[in-house]
Order: structure tokens, then sequence, then C-alpha cells
């Protein structure tokens, strides 16, 4: 059962909260609420100095600073939602990972490829409770209880890529030999990757997230039969775990237009989705009862405010509806992207009558 939502006619002033809870349940709103995945990061100079003070894991370890990171989207650009600054590959610390970032993106070490070598990891310890926890209980302080904060995790899929390839990959070269070779064992580490992130979600929203996004980005190179086996039944489970204690996740596939079918059966309350398929046809896909978020192609970002804003409006003009959506991208801002071009995003979906 998801919480009852902080109903109010639309003729009142919602807060951020209010919107952003209303959208995921269908209940009336005045416009989409709007937060963009990846707002905070190397596009924005205010985030670029505090790259300069701190390495990424510290900024992610500091509860301070990570809080300091989280809320400067929502003071620069004015979104509707916080997402707490982390990364899906921190996690892995608890199950006995050396996780680092370098320069041409994170390492993840020991990389397994042999089941000889999984057998020495060990189910996530979070008996130490980890920084994500105080960073959220910032984040709230901070900003009061009107605004909607978001934690997250990796999917088991996406999370067993990254600990079989040891960092970013272009091919998937190991994960995907294993999927189709020693798919039982592939299914072993699913197994026990599943209620890690069942327990970092729990800790999120024991700090007071209000909803949690589960990104599975790399499920979207499965082809539907493997997504099918190695995707959905974790992504499911994970779901049922969240939403049975009343906080509504959203799921994110990169690549998502596939697999909206596969995406309806986890039972998430919201579905995170690309720009290759229109809105409209997502929603029929998707039928009833469940929400949608994203939908603009990232790289509109890099065109200038006039464009944006023509194609924001556009988007949400051939969508035809207002509830039930959450405005976003169908994937992460793009580095290198104009902070005005970002600004002009927000402000549109904001404008729209
Ligand atoms: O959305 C947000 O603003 C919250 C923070 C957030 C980060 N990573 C911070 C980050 C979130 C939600 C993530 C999720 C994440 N991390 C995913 C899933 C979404 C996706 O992009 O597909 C994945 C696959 C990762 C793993 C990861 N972390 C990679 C591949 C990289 C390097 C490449 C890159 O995009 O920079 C990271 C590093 C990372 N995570 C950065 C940030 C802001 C860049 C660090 C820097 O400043 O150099």
């Amino acid at each position: 059962m998801m919480k009852s939502t902080l109903f109010k006619p639309a003729s009142q002033e919602l807060s951020r909260k209010e919107r952003f809870l209303n959208a995921i349940s269908f209940a009336p709103i005045d416009r989409p609420p709007v937060w963009l995945m990846r707002q905070a990061g190397r596009y924005l100079p205010e985030y670029q100095e505090v790259k300069r003070q701190y390495s990424f894991q510290e900024m992610c370890r500091l509860p301070s600073v990570a809080a300091d990171v989280s809320l400067q989207p929502f003071d620069i650009l004015g979104v509707d939602a916080i997402i707490v600054f982390n990364d899906i590959l921190i996690p892995l610390e608890s199950m006995g990972f050396s996780v680092e970032y370098a320069e041409g993106g994170p390492i993840v070490a020991p990389a397994i490829r042999r089941e000889s070598d999984w057998k020495s990891i060990r189910p996530a310890d979070f008996s130490e409770t980890p920084p994500v926890f105080d960073s959220i209980r910032e984040i709230r302080k901070r900003a009061g209880s009107g605004v909607p904060i978001l934690g997250f995790a990796g999917s088991p899929f996406t999370l067993a890529t990254y600990i079989v390839e040891g960092g970013v990959s272009r091919n998937l070269r190991y994960i995907k030999e294993i999927a189709y070779a020693q798919p039982q064992w592939l299914e072993r580490m699913l197994e026990l990757i599943t209620p890690a992130v069942i327990e970092y979600l729990k800790i999120q929203i024991q700090a007071g997230a209000d909803a949690v996004q589960i990104f599975d980005t790399w499920a979207g190179t499965l082809q539907v039969k493997e997504y099918r086996r190695f995707a959905l039944p974790y992504q499911r489970r994970i779901v049922e775990a969240i939403q049975s204690q009343g906080t509504p996740v959203i799921l994110y596939v990169k690549g998502s237009s596939p697999y909206l079918r596969e995406m309806k059966e986890t039972g998430a309350a919201v579905l995170s989705v690309d720009w290759i398929t229109p809105l409209r046809e997502v929603a029929e896909i998707a039928g009833e009862g469940v929400a949608l978020q994203g939908n603009l192609d990232p790289a509109v970002l890099y065109a200038a405010p006039e464009t944006v804003r023509e194609q924001v409006q556009a988007l949400l003009r051939d969508f035809g509806r207002k509830q039930g959506y959450i405005f976003n991208l169908g994937h992460g801002v793009l580095p290198e992207t104009p902070v005005e071009s970002v600004k002009e995003a927000i402000k549109a979906v904001k404008d729209y009558e």
C-alpha cells in the first residue's frame, strides 16, 4: 500500500512534496514536478568549486559536503526534488569491494570473473550506518519538510555488471559471457546483491527519503528474454519490499523502450523512461495506474534556451496529460551542458499551463 497523499484542492498552492507525491498517485496537480537525473554535477561551476576541495569519494562520505552539493540544484535551478549526492557503487564497499573513482571512470576491485573468486564475497554488512543516512538527515534539516528527498540504489544486474567488469565496459565482455555460459551463477550473484539493495534503500527511507529510484542502467543492453530472467525478478523483489512499507519506487532503465511491459510488471509506482518513444505511446504500452517520469533527450539541453523551451513545451503538449507525470530527462545531464539551458528547461515546465 502506498502512503496516502497529502491531498489539497489544486487551487491551493502545493508544496513541492505534495506536488511530487500527488504526481505519483495521479492526484490533481497544478503542473508536473521537475527534477533531473545527475542534476548535481560537473556542468555546474558551483559543483566544480567543491570538487576542487574534495575528492568524489569524500563528497559522498562527508554528509555536510554531500548535503551542500545535493542542495545546489535546488538553490541554483529551483528543481522540485532533491536527490541525495552519492553513487550506486558506494554500497559495494559494504560487500568487501574497493571502489575508486579515477579519471576514466570508477574502478571496482577485485573484479570477479570466476565463480571461485565470488565465494570470498560476503553479504553486505550495514551494521555501521553508511554516510548516506546522515547526508539525507542533513538535507532534511536544511531543506525543511516541504521538499521531497529522493534516495537511490543501483539494481542488482547493474551492480553485478560493475562487479564482474571491474568498471565501465564498452561491450560488457564478461557479464554477457556469464549471462550466456553460466546463467545460474549470475542468478546466485543477483540473489546475494538483492537484499543488500533493499537494505540500503531502507536505510535511506529511515533517514527521511520520500521516494527511491532504482537505476538499472545496463539492463538496457539485455534481450527482452534475458531482461525477464536477470533484471525483472530482482527489480520486482525490491519494489515489493519497499512499496509494501509505503514508499514509492521509481524504476529507471537506460533505453527503456523495449522493456515497458516488463517494467510495469515490477509494480513500481513510477517508470522513468527514455526519449525514443513519445510519452503518449509509452503511456499506452505501460497502461493504467503507473506514473511516468523522464522522456526528454538529455542532448536537447545542448541547444540554446529558446530551443530548449520549445522542445520541453512540445513534449508536455504532445503528452497532453498533467497527472501521473514527473518531468525529467531520459538519462542524466550530460557533461558540458550549458547551465542556462538547464535553467530554461525547468522554467519551461513551471510556466506550462
Ligand atoms: O543524480 C544525481 O545528481 C545524484 C548523484 C548520482 C551520481 N551517480 C553521482 C556521480 C547518481 C544518481 C548516480 C548514479 C550512477 N552512478 C549510475 C546510474 C545512472 C547512470 O548514469 O546510468 C551509474 C551507472 C553510476 C556509476 C558511475 N559513477 C559512473 C559510470 C561514473 C563515471 C562516469 C560519469 O558519469 O561521470 C560515476 C561518477 C559520478 N557519479 C559522478 C557523479 C556526479 C562524476 C564524478 C565527478 O565529478 O567527476
